[in-house]
């Protein structure tokens, strides 16, 4: 079982402050931040875009940018965000495009790659393409909002992810994005997840370092 890894979402921190988010992470002495990016298409909000990525870098962030992203044409922004400084792309199965050439480009852009799914799309869909990705992002919510309730119905494809990736042998990690808090945690951690996107309760989170030392328990 791979350790237990928090990736703190920006998406919930003060957006007219966000190198003061990343920088909050940092100082708790952890590794991943996680980068929301929507399009307004295939989810219906907006977020930011590779410049915020750069200038987090330019402001001295060297956390790991765990890039998330809900697009529509993510086969567009591959570069864009490799150049602006992400460390893992992850895109969505549910666009109808070439995922395995996208997923091979992302790799070719020195960036590790992954595979997200919504909660109405069954775990199947990704089956093809688990020995091409770093990572499974397993979304707990339909993507667009932070503040989210988790939905339940998605442990057992938590746990249909994991089977293949034991049978399999296969090195990646599973992540679960939305709702997440330490007793939603608890229960996919239980169901084989190993990375907790974190946005509302992170950043509201009274005493943040109580609350990634519970993360660093699981
Ligand atoms: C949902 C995003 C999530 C979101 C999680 O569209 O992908 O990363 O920020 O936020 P919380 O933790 O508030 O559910
Ligand atoms: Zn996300």
């Amino acid at each position: 079982m791979n350790a237990p890894i928090l990736a703190p979402s920006l998406l919930a921190g003060d957006h007219g402050a966000l190198a003061d988010g990343a920088a909050i992470v940092s100082r708790l002495g952890l590794a991943w931040l996680h980068l929301d990016i929507m399009d307004g298409h295939f989810v219906p909000n907006l977020s930011f875009g590779p410049e915020t990525l750069a200038a987090l870098r330019r402001h001295g962030s060297t956390l790991f940018f765990d890039t998330h992203l809900m697009l529509s044409e993510p086969h567009l922004f591959i570069d864009p965000f490799a150049r602006a400084g992400a460390n893992r792309i992850t895109i969505h199965i549910e666009p109808a495009l070439d995922h395995a050439t996208v997923l091979k480009s992302i790799r070719a852009h020195g960036c590790e790659a992954g595979i997200a799914l919504n909660p109405g799309t069954p775990a199947k869909a990704v089956e093809p393409f688990l020995d091409q990705v770093d990572l499974v992002l397993v979304m707990t919510v339909q993507p667009g909002f932070g503040g989210q309730a988790f939905r339940e119905d998605t442990l057992p494809k938590i746990a249909q992810v994991n089977r293949w990736r034991s049978e399999r042998g296969l090195d990646l990690r599973i992540e679960v994005d939305g709702g997440i808090e330490h007793s939603t945690a608890v229960r996919c951690r239980a169901n084989g997840a190993d990375t907790f996107v974190v946005g509302t309760h992170f950043f509201a989170a009274r005493d943040r370092a109580a609350l990634a030392a519970s993360f660093a328990a699981l």
